[in-house]
Protein backbone atom coordinates (compact mmCIF):
# COMPACT_ATOMS: atom_id res chain seq x y z
CA UNK A 1 0.00 0.00 0.00
CA UNK A 2 1.56 3.56 -0.76
CA UNK A 3 2.54 5.71 2.43
CA UNK A 4 -0.08 8.56 1.65
CA UNK A 5 -2.78 5.86 0.98
CA UNK A 6 -1.61 4.33 5.02
CA UNK A 7 -1.64 7.45 6.36
CA UNK A 8 -5.24 8.72 4.98
CA UNK A 9 -6.20 5.44 6.64
CA UNK A 10 -4.69 6.61 9.65
CA UNK A 11 -5.94 9.74 9.61
CA UNK A 12 -9.39 8.27 9.44
CA UNK A 13 -9.10 5.88 12.17
CA UNK A 14 -8.12 8.89 14.43
CA UNK A 15 -11.01 10.72 13.79
CA UNK A 16 -13.31 7.84 13.84
CA UNK A 17 -11.81 6.84 17.62
CA UNK A 18 -12.35 10.66 18.58
CA UNK A 19 -15.59 11.04 16.84
CA UNK A 20 -16.49 7.82 18.60
CA UNK A 21 -14.87 9.32 22.32
CA UNK A 22 -17.08 12.13 21.58
CA UNK A 23 -20.56 10.25 21.22
CA UNK A 24 -19.42 8.09 24.30
CA UNK A 25 -18.54 11.44 26.22
CA UNK A 26 -21.95 12.62 25.25
CA UNK A 27 -24.02 9.40 25.93
CA UNK A 28 -22.11 9.48 29.52
CA UNK A 29 -22.60 13.25 30.12
CA UNK A 30 -26.26 12.82 29.36
CA UNK A 31 -27.73 10.40 31.77
CA UNK A 32 -25.59 11.83 34.34
CA UNK A 33 -27.24 15.92 33.42
CA UNK A 34 -30.58 14.34 33.60
CA UNK A 35 -29.79 12.67 37.11
CA UNK A 36 -29.69 15.78 38.64
CA UNK A 37 -33.45 16.98 37.75
CA UNK A 38 -34.83 13.35 38.38
CA UNK A 39 -38.14 15.00 40.29
CA UNK A 40 -39.01 17.51 37.08
CA UNK A 41 -38.68 14.45 34.93
CA UNK A 42 -40.70 12.28 36.75
CA UNK A 43 -43.61 14.68 37.41
CA UNK A 44 -43.24 15.66 32.98
CA UNK A 45 -43.49 11.55 32.69
CA UNK A 46 -46.58 11.99 35.16
CA UNK A 47 -45.11 10.68 38.33
CA UNK A 48 -47.65 8.74 40.45
CA UNK A 49 -48.84 10.99 43.52
CA UNK A 50 -49.33 10.01 47.00
CA UNK A 51 -52.36 11.14 49.30
CA UNK A 52 -53.19 11.15 52.89
CA UNK A 53 -56.48 10.71 53.20
CA UNK A 54 -56.65 10.08 57.13
CA UNK A 55 -58.33 13.74 57.28
CA UNK A 56 -60.47 12.92 54.88
CA UNK A 57 -64.61 12.24 56.91
CA UNK A 58 -67.03 10.59 55.36
CA UNK A 59 -69.09 13.50 53.07
CA UNK A 60 -65.68 15.21 52.31
CA UNK A 61 -63.83 15.64 49.36
CA UNK A 62 -60.36 16.79 48.64
CA UNK A 63 -58.57 17.51 45.30
CA UNK A 64 -55.31 16.22 44.39
CA UNK A 65 -53.33 17.41 41.21
CA UNK A 66 -51.33 14.23 39.03
CA UNK A 67 -50.22 14.76 35.48
CA UNK A 68 -51.28 18.66 35.59
CA UNK A 69 -54.79 17.70 36.10
CA UNK A 70 -56.71 17.78 38.86
CA UNK A 71 -58.30 14.38 40.66
CA UNK A 72 -60.65 14.55 43.66
CA UNK A 73 -61.17 11.96 46.40
CA UNK A 74 -64.69 11.11 47.93
CA UNK A 75 -65.29 9.75 50.86
CA UNK A 76 -68.65 8.01 50.50
CA UNK A 77 -71.01 8.12 53.49
CA UNK A 78 -72.89 4.95 53.36
CA UNK A 79 -76.40 7.27 51.97
CA UNK A 80 -74.32 7.83 49.13
CA UNK A 81 -73.13 4.45 48.44
CA UNK A 82 -77.07 3.17 48.43
CA UNK A 83 -78.08 6.19 46.63
CA UNK A 84 -75.57 4.50 43.16
CA UNK A 85 -78.18 1.83 42.90
CA UNK A 86 -80.95 4.46 43.02
CA UNK A 87 -79.47 6.12 39.92
CA UNK A 88 -79.32 3.42 38.15
CA UNK A 89 -81.87 4.13 35.69
CA UNK A 90 -80.59 7.81 35.50
CA UNK A 91 -76.91 7.37 34.14
CA UNK A 92 -76.69 6.55 30.20
CA UNK A 93 -73.89 3.57 31.21
CA UNK A 94 -74.72 1.94 35.08
CA UNK A 95 -71.85 -0.57 35.20
CA UNK A 96 -69.54 1.47 33.10
CA UNK A 97 -68.78 -0.68 30.60
CA UNK A 98 -67.12 2.01 28.26
CA UNK A 99 -63.86 1.20 27.74
CA UNK A 100 -59.87 2.89 28.24
CA UNK A 101 -60.95 2.72 32.53
CA UNK A 102 -59.37 0.56 34.76
CA UNK A 103 -61.17 -2.31 35.74
CA UNK A 104 -62.29 -1.82 39.12
CA UNK A 105 -64.05 1.40 37.78
CA UNK A 106 -66.11 -1.12 36.10
CA UNK A 107 -69.64 -1.16 37.94
CA UNK A 108 -71.63 0.90 39.83
CA UNK A 109 -69.38 1.94 42.37
CA UNK A 110 -66.41 2.74 39.73
CA UNK A 111 -63.81 2.40 42.63
CA UNK A 112 -61.50 -0.27 44.62
CA UNK A 113 -63.50 0.95 47.92
CA UNK A 114 -67.37 1.86 47.66
CA UNK A 115 -66.59 4.21 50.36
CA UNK A 116 -63.54 6.19 48.23
CA UNK A 117 -64.20 7.82 44.84
CA UNK A 118 -61.17 8.73 42.77
CA UNK A 119 -61.62 10.93 39.45
CA UNK A 120 -60.69 13.25 37.12
CA UNK A 121 -62.41 15.73 37.44
CA UNK A 122 -62.30 17.16 33.67
CA UNK A 123 -65.67 16.71 31.99
CA UNK A 124 -65.41 14.28 29.26
CA UNK A 125 -67.52 16.67 26.68
CA UNK A 126 -65.11 19.69 25.97
CA UNK A 127 -62.88 19.61 29.07
CA UNK A 128 -64.44 21.97 31.45
CA UNK A 129 -64.27 21.47 35.80
CA UNK A 130 -67.43 20.48 36.77
CA UNK A 131 -68.64 21.80 40.05
CA UNK A 132 -69.25 19.50 43.37
CA UNK A 133 -73.01 19.59 43.98
CA UNK A 134 -72.58 17.13 47.02
CA UNK A 135 -75.63 18.16 48.41
CA UNK A 136 -79.04 16.58 48.04
CA UNK A 137 -82.35 17.55 47.60
CA UNK A 138 -83.62 21.02 46.65
CA UNK A 139 -80.91 22.69 48.99
CA UNK A 140 -78.42 21.75 46.40
CA UNK A 141 -80.39 23.85 43.70
CA UNK A 142 -80.19 20.81 40.97
CA UNK A 143 -83.88 19.55 41.96
CA UNK A 144 -85.77 17.83 44.18
CA UNK A 145 -84.25 14.75 43.69
CA UNK A 146 -81.21 15.44 43.38
CA UNK A 147 -79.25 12.63 45.23
CA UNK A 148 -75.35 14.53 45.18
CA UNK A 149 -73.20 14.33 41.90
CA UNK A 150 -71.33 16.83 39.92
CA UNK A 151 -72.34 19.32 37.48
CA UNK A 152 -70.77 20.95 34.55
CA UNK A 153 -71.13 24.41 34.22
CA UNK A 154 -69.93 24.61 30.06
CA UNK A 155 -73.19 22.94 28.94
CA UNK A 156 -74.86 21.27 31.65
CA UNK A 157 -73.74 17.76 32.12
CA UNK A 158 -74.59 15.98 35.36
CA UNK A 159 -73.06 13.42 36.59
CA UNK A 160 -74.03 11.27 40.00
CA UNK A 161 -71.45 10.31 43.11
CA UNK A 162 -69.62 7.56 41.25
CA UNK A 163 -68.90 10.00 37.87
CA UNK A 164 -71.43 8.55 36.12
CA UNK A 165 -73.21 10.82 33.10
CA UNK A 166 -76.52 11.22 33.46
CA UNK A 167 -78.60 10.21 29.92
CA UNK A 168 -79.12 12.60 26.82
CA UNK A 169 -75.96 14.97 28.32
CA UNK A 170 -73.51 16.29 26.46
CA UNK A 171 -70.67 14.53 28.15
CA UNK A 172 -70.50 11.71 26.02
CA UNK A 173 -68.82 9.01 28.87
CA UNK A 174 -68.38 8.76 32.35
CA UNK A 175 -65.46 10.81 34.23
CA UNK A 176 -62.39 9.51 34.09
CA UNK A 177 -61.39 7.21 36.97
CA UNK A 178 -57.11 6.76 36.77
CA UNK A 179 -55.11 4.64 38.00
CA UNK A 180 -54.77 4.39 41.91
CA UNK A 181 -54.02 2.07 44.71
CA UNK A 182 -54.69 2.12 48.30
CA UNK A 183 -50.73 1.64 49.89
CA UNK A 184 -52.34 1.82 53.67
CA UNK A 185 -55.35 2.58 55.15
CA UNK A 186 -55.06 6.41 55.02
CA UNK A 187 -52.43 6.62 52.17
CA UNK A 188 -53.22 6.35 48.40
CA UNK A 189 -51.62 6.58 45.05
CA UNK A 190 -52.98 8.16 42.30
CA UNK A 191 -50.86 6.84 38.95
CA UNK A 192 -50.12 3.38 39.61
CA UNK A 193 -52.09 0.40 40.95
CA UNK A 194 -49.66 -2.29 40.99
CA UNK A 195 -50.55 -3.63 37.57
CA UNK A 196 -48.15 -2.41 35.35
CA UNK A 197 -48.51 -0.04 32.60
S1 LIG B 1 -67.56 20.69 28.81
FE1 LIG B 1 -68.84 19.81 30.31
S2 LIG B 1 -70.76 19.76 29.40
FE2 LIG B 1 -69.48 20.62 27.88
Amino acid sequence: MAEGTVNKQRRYLLGAASAAGGVAAVATATPFFLSMFPSARARAAGAPVEVDISKVEPGMMIRAEWRSKPVWVLHRTPEMINSLSEMGARVADPQSDAPMQPDYAQNQYRSVKPEWLVLVGICTHLGCSPTDKLQTGPDSGMGEDWKGGFYCPCHGSKFDLAGRVFKDMPAPTNLEVPKYQFISETQLVIGDDGKGA
